[in-house]
């Protein structure tokens, strides 16, 4: 479903999927090339990479395989804590891989800081990042993300995988929740 079918639950429609798809044709293409030849390794994190990590692994020229983790840092309200709980980990060996973390959103940072000094302990050849969303003015960490899709404003969005309470996942845009809804 689209953003623009419900209104009332909305208030403004900030990425909409032909935006989401655009980029991930342009990010693909530097993947694509940053990586030849290397053994590429992609890893989501789980829930909210889902839709980022099926339509961006699906543009790549190259198969590629992929993992999955869950790591949890927000319960069911709209900020982080800080801390992080892994709720399932990779099967995969990561040693002398080379880790693409693709992520939703980058908020505080809190989560994926905490995710790259735990991948750093693994043996991997190298570890960057791809997050389709990032929140600039949410930082308290910085984290060095090599691909980022938008920079949006510090508000708290859903749509395209990123939830509020478990809904909103599967909007094809991504749009900002209106207080009223979680207020
Ligand atoms: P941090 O703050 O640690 O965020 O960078 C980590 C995870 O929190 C989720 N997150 C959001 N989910 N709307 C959501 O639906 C948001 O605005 C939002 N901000 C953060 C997301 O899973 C992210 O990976
Ligand atoms: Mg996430």
């Amino acid at each position: 479903m689209r953003a623009a079918d419900i209104p009332g639950e909305l208030t403004e429609i900030l990425v909409t999927e032909e935006q989401i798809l655009a980029k991930l044709e342009e990010i693909g293409a530097r993947v694509a090339a940053d990586y030849a030849g290397k053994d590429l390794l992609l890893v989501g994190v789980l829930k909210g990479a889902v839709m980022v990590m099926a339509d961006f692994s699906r543009v790549l020229p190259v198969t590629v395989p992929m993992d999955w983790m869950a790591v949890s840092s927000y319960g069911a309200g709209t900020k982080s804590s800080g801390v992080v709980q892994i709720r399932k980990d990779l099967d995969t060996d990561l040693h002398d891989k080379h880790v693409l973390i693709v992520e939703d959103i980058i908020d505080s940072g809190l989560t994926l800081s905490w995710l790259l000094e735990n991948f750093e302990s693994r043996g991997a050849a190298s570890i960057e990042v791809f997050a389709l969303l990032r929140k600039p003015d949410a930082a308290k960490v910085e984290v060095d993300c090599k691909y980022v899709g938008f920079d949006i404003p510090n508000e708290f969005v859903v749509g395209y995988g990123l939830d509020y309470a478990e809904c909103y996942r599967n909007l094809r845009d991504v749009a900002v929740l209106a207080p009223h809804v979680y207020a």
